[in-house]
This record gives C-alpha cells, structure tokens and sequence, in this order.
C-alpha cells in the first residue's frame, strides 16, 4: 500500500484517449443484475448534454468548471444514483463529493458510481443490509499492453502470456476494472490509498468471478481477509466489475 502517486493520473490520462464512443445498453444493464443482487439497486445512464438540469443546484454548482464530457459524466452519475435511492426510498437532494472525491451517500446508504464516456452506472443498498459496494465500467479491450507493466504485477502479466493473443487486452482490462472496483469498495470505509501494484486479481473466467489479494489482511466490514472476491461480465463493448458485501457475509 503506498500513497497516491501519478502512477494514477498517468494510467487515467491513457484511458482518455481510448474510450469509446457509445456503450451497449441492453448489456450493461444485464450485466448489472449478474454482479450485484437483490438487495442492491442498480441504475444507469447515458452521458449526454443538457440533463444538468435535473442535478440540485449544489450538484450542478460541484460541475463549475469541468470540461463538457467530465460534466456529462458526473451529471449522468449523479443522475443514476439517485435513481437508486429513490428506488430504496431515500431520495436527497444532493449526493456531495467528498474531499478525496468520494461520493456522500445518505446516512444508512452504501454505493458506487462508474462512468465511461458514453455511460454512467450507480449501485446503492441500505447499509443494514450491504456493508460496501464497489463498481467499476471500463470500454471493452482498453487496457492497452504499454499501460500493463503500470497496473499489472508480474504475476497477472504472467497469466495474461499464457493467454492466446486476441484475449489478452480483454483480460488485462478485467484485471484493471477489478482493481478500480475495489479501491472503490474499500476507500469509504479505509480511507487507503492502494497501487495497482499491490494487489492481485486472479480470474475465474468460467464463473465470472475474480479474487483480489491484497498484501496484507484488510478489515472491510465483518471479514478480515487478504483475499476478497468480486464479479465481472464481458459485453462486446463493456468490462463491468464489482465488489459487495452483504451483512452477516
Ligand atoms: C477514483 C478512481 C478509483 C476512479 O476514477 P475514474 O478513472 O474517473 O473512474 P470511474 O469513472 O470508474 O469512477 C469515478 C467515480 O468514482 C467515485 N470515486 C471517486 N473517488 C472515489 C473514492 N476515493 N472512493 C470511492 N469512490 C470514488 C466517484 O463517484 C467518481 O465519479 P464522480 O467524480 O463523477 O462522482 C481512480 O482514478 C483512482 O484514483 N484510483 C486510485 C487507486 C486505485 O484504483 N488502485 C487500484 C488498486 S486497489
């Protein structure tokens, strides 16, 4: 675990350059149902321009100065978590960002947001029922293998070479989307700040499940583990990934 470094905004900065124009709906929203069950609700929507006037006004104020395609990310975010807390009956105003630009879910409220240019995904659940949740929407084949030796361990590279060729990129952005996913899980509740570099995802392509190893045991809710394990879905656009916990797990 180390701290924030410019590993992050170097890896970010990539993917800028390499999202996609539009994402499968239909999937998305199939994809969701398979990673995140029942208590969680889960929404999305499309980035587009004009719907900031659906955002409170302490909403649109937080999108002052963000270029017009980050402003229709974080509309369309906000815009798909409230859909989840009307749809858990706790609908706010405004969902604020916190200082390490977290969102602030209602008291008794756990959630994510994800966004990839063209498309915004939110999951919520009651804190009684869910302790954390983490997601993440990469676009399809976007973790290109200049950016593997940033967010890759030696060990994920490893698997990735006993791969055939045309799957590769598919993979690695499984592995990145896992990571993304996780850090998303964890931070409300650690505050920690972990590079790529120190975590391990290992794939079940099969089950469409993946574990996470993280270098040492981490208290996330009831479990104390080094191992904690996710889901991901492939659509032919999209990589979903997502961490959850529900209470008593
Ligand atoms: C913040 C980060 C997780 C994702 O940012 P991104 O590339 O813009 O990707 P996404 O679109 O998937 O997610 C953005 C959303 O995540 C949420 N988010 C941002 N920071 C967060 C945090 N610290 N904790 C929880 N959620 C956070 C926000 O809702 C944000 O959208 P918004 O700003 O429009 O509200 C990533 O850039 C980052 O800084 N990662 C740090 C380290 C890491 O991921 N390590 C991996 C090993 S565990």
């Amino acid at each position: 675990m180390v701290d924030r470094s410019n590993v992050f905004s170097r890896v970010n900065a990539s993917f800028f350059i390499c999202r996609p124009r539009s994402m499968d709906t239909h999937g998305v929203e199939i994809s969701l149902g398979r990673i995140f069950s029942t208590p969680c609700e889960c929404a999305w929507r499309k980035a587009s321009e004009g719907q900031s006037y659906s955002l409170s006004a302490a909403e649109r104020h937080a999108t002052r100065g963000f270029a017009p395609k980050r402003e229709q990310e974080f509309v369309a975010g906000r815009l798909a978590a409230h859909e989840c807390l009307a749809r858990l009956r706790c609908s706010i105003e405004t969902i604020p960002i916190g200082s390490d630009r977290e969102p602030i879910w209602p008291d008794g409220i756990v959630g994510s947001i994800s966004h990839s240019t063209s498309l915004a995904v939110a999951v919520a659940a009651r804190a009684a029922e869910v302790v954390a949740l983490g997601i993440d929407l990469e676009k399809a084949d976007a973790v290109s293998p200049d950016l593997w030796p940033l967010i890759l361990t030696e060990a994920e590279r490893d698997w990735l070479d006993r791969k055939p060729d045309f799957e590769r990129r598919n993979w690695a952005t499984v592995m990145y989307s896992t990571k993304e996913a996780f850090f998303k899980y964890q931070f409300p509740i650690t505050r920690l700040w972990i590079d790529y570099s120190a975590v391990t995802v290992a794939i079940f392509e099969k089950d469409g499940y993946v574990q996470l190893k993280t270098e040492s045991h981490m208290q996330i809710g009831h479990r104390r583990s080094d191992t904690h394990l996710g889901r991901f879905d492939c659509g032919e656009q999209f990589v979903l990934a997502g961490f959850s916990q529900t209470n008593g797990q």
